[in-house]
């Protein structure tokens, strides 16, 4: 297959972690016979440096004539400290995102066993967790109108929702869950928000098609306590932009690292791929950031096009790389890797898979290496 892809690397670690991910595509396509394209263009405080806008009208074109995008991270801690920028590397995303109308951000959810004690809550209360996140991305209060008084005393951001906005996105999160545990979580504030209420009453309607998913609603403050109370009981929650926001950050806890959480943001005629993790400024080009995201996130590109096999090999690496502690600083305190090499070996895993043994020596001393 051909395909042609955006990178948008951005800020902070994002470079780093981006050419592990593209590294393990090239993997994938020298080993199956597909043809990777890459086009680089520039995005988030890189592309204000060079060009005085987050995102670029090249880059805007690149992307709209990708068939997908690799997204690294955005933000910068000089932005970050100073609420009065007007100029933003957050902007650049958030245009991406409404101008290619990615309106379904996918994030899932799992545990890896052999990480468990990585997490600060209880084994027992996180084994087995499996759920993924459907945040609704091009509206509500992310997008409604914003307003500052003229003596700057009062300010407001709006949020709104249309019922086109909501059933979109309600119809894949019950496609998701009729092909994973049946189960559907709306989570929303539908005793205080009128948006809530809409959503409640066309999620209602949308489930009368899908009779075979149970469908339950949580408040969004009793979901956040539920998400570390009880995690595994969640299957597809389906929330809104704001609260999928703040969720996903909380359900990143469960997994042990961010640094292990991929996403994917859907619209009609673009896709998006990116972790979730952000620009983490402070390790930037220290070569310690953890790239299973990223990697993970070019997986969750393989499988939009229907590459189910290559995706999976991607994730046995993956897995493999976590069972032998081939992993960074965040999740292996003692003898960590760096980012490239954790990278190498899950190319060398996918390269040569078959009849493999590990040479535990050379893992110790930090050459990750198949031979
Ligand atoms: C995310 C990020 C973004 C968001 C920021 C960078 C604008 O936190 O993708 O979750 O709030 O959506
Ligand atoms: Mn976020």
């Amino acid at each position: 297959m051909d395909i042609k892809i955006a990178v948008l690397s951005g800020d902070g670690i994002g470079p780093e972690v981006t050419q592990q991910a593209l590294k393990i595509l090239d993997a994938i396509s020298e080993k199956y016979g597909h043809t990777f394209t890459f086009e680089k263009a520039s995005i988030g405080a890189i592309a204000i440096e060079e060009t005085g806008n987050p995102l670029p009208d090249e880059t805007l074109k690149i992307c709209s004539n990708a068939d997908a995008i690799l997204f690294g991270a955005i933000g910068d801690p000089k932005y970050d400290n100073d609420p009065s920028s007007v100029i933003r590397p957050e902007q650049g995303l958030l245009k991406l995102r409404k101008s290619l109308n990615l309106f379904a951000n996918i994030r899932p959810l799992i545990t890896y066993d052999d990480l468990i004690y990585k997490s600060n809550l209880k084994k027992e209360v996180i084994k087995g967790t499996d759920f993924v996140i459907y945040r609704e991305l091009t509206s509500g209060i992310y997008f409604g109108k914003k307003a500052l008084s003229s003596d700057e005393s009062v300010a407001s951001d709006t949020c709104t929702y249309s019922i086109e906005e909501i059933d979109r996105i309600a119809e894949l999160a019950f496609k998701a869950a009729m092909v994973r545990r049946k189960k559907l979580t709306l989570v929303d504030k539908a005793n205080v928000l009128e948006t809530s209420r809409l959503w409640r009453k066309r999620v209602i309607k949308i489930s009368k098609k899908y009779p075979k998913v149970s469908l339950n609603f949580l408040f969004v403050d009793n979901a956040a306590m539920q998400l570390i109370l009880n995690p595994t009981q969640f299957d597809v929650i389906l929330t809104d932009n704001m609260f999928g926001d703040i969720l996903s950050d909380e359900a990143s806890v469960i997994s042990g690292s961010i640094g292990l959480l991929a996403s994917a943001s859907i619209g009609e005629h673009s896709a998006l791929f990116e972790p979730i993790h952000g620009a983490y400024s402070k390790a930037k080009g220290k070569n310690i950031a953890n790239p299973l995201a990223a990697i993970l996130s070019a997986a969750m590109l393989l499988d939009h096009f229907e590459l189910f096999e290559e995706a999976e090999d991607i994730r046995n690496a993956i897995e493999k790389s976590i069972e032998l502690s081939i992993t960074t600083p965040d999740l292996n305190d003692k003898n960590h890797f760096s980012t490239t090499n954790v990278g190498n070996f899950i190319r060398d895993f996918i390269l040569d898979d078959s009849n493999t043994f590990y040479n535990k020596g050379n893992i110790d001393l930090g050459q990750s290496t198949i031979i």
